[in-house]
């Protein structure tokens, strides 16, 4: 049974039914490479998780990053400018785990077993945990003017993400669906099409409240630059493994800390 804090805070549509049918959506994840449930966070939620990274945004860390869209190391048998080692870049603020109150909204949906069962049966996998360090399961993002992420394989294989505020003018979701292999191998051609802008992805007009979770590993993924407003996304994090950190790099990068 859900929690009744959390019936306040979900759409109407997300009853304790819902959340048993998890499996029901899995083919369409698959097929699609995304899904998006439309007002999974109700008008009463939206506002206290508003509130929140309204108050917490001050504590925010700052960074730019960039990175090529594997998140690897440079690899010398490419060129630079190949779409193996072109550099792209993100910027951001974030908060961590850590400074996000123990009773926020934010923590008691990802505590949640009922929730965390919905995850378990729609991504077909056998366990969930939270990341080990302090830092890495839940984080607020905030993209202000300017600010971007640009294209990018996740490493992790889904990524599931909860639109808290929408910015008046770009900020826009755009992907590749499964794009990443051909025949087993990387599909470095097609990746330059992509970054040389010669074909265009799909565009995702999501909405304040959508929970949208994709499959951010084999689709190569963006999110254009803010050109007017704010956008705040909350990343729920988890890993099929227990007793895993983020990198040392990645929590430096985003957290400006380890710890
Ligand atoms: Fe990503």
């Amino acid at each position: 049974m859900l929690d009744p804090d959390l019936k306040f805070v979900f759409g109407d549509s997300y009853s304790d039914e819902f959340f048993s049918n998890g499996t029901k959506y899995r083919e369409t994840l698959n097929k699609e490479g995304i899904l998006i449930f439309n007002s999974f966070i109700g008008n009463n939620g939206l506002k206290a998780l508003q509130n929140e990274a309204n108050e917490l945004k001050e504590y925010s860390y700052k960074s730019s990053s960039e990175y090529n869209v594997y998140i690897s190391e440079h690899d010398h048998s490419f060129t630079k400018d190949s779409p193996r080692n072109r550099i792209m870049s993100t910027s951001k603020k974030c908060i961590p785990n850590d400074l996000i109150p123990k009773k926020s909204v934010l923590q008691k949906i990802y505590d949640s077993t009922v929730v965390r069962s919905f995850f378990l049966d729609l991504l077909n996998k056998e366990e969930l945990h939270p990341y080990q360090d302090p830092l890495s399961s839940i984080n607020i993002n905030y993209y202000d003017e300017g600010d971007a992420l640009g294209w990018h394989f996740d490493n992790s294989d889904y990524t599931i993400t909860l639109l808290v505020k929408n910015c008046a003018e770009g900020g826009v979701y755009e992907f590749f669906n499964d794009m990443r292999y051909k025949e087993g191998d990387e599909d470095y051609g097609f990746v330059e099409k992509i970054l040389d802008e010669k074909i265009k992805g799909t565009k995702v007009e999501s909405l304040e409240g959508d929970l949208m979770i994709f499959k951010g590993n084999k689709s190569i993924h963006r999110v254009t630059a803010v050109e007017k407003g704010e956008r705040i996304l909350v990343t729920f994090n988890y890993n099929e493994n227990k007793g895993v950190f983020l990198s040392e790099q990645s929590r430096k990068t985003f957290f400006g800390r380890i710890k």
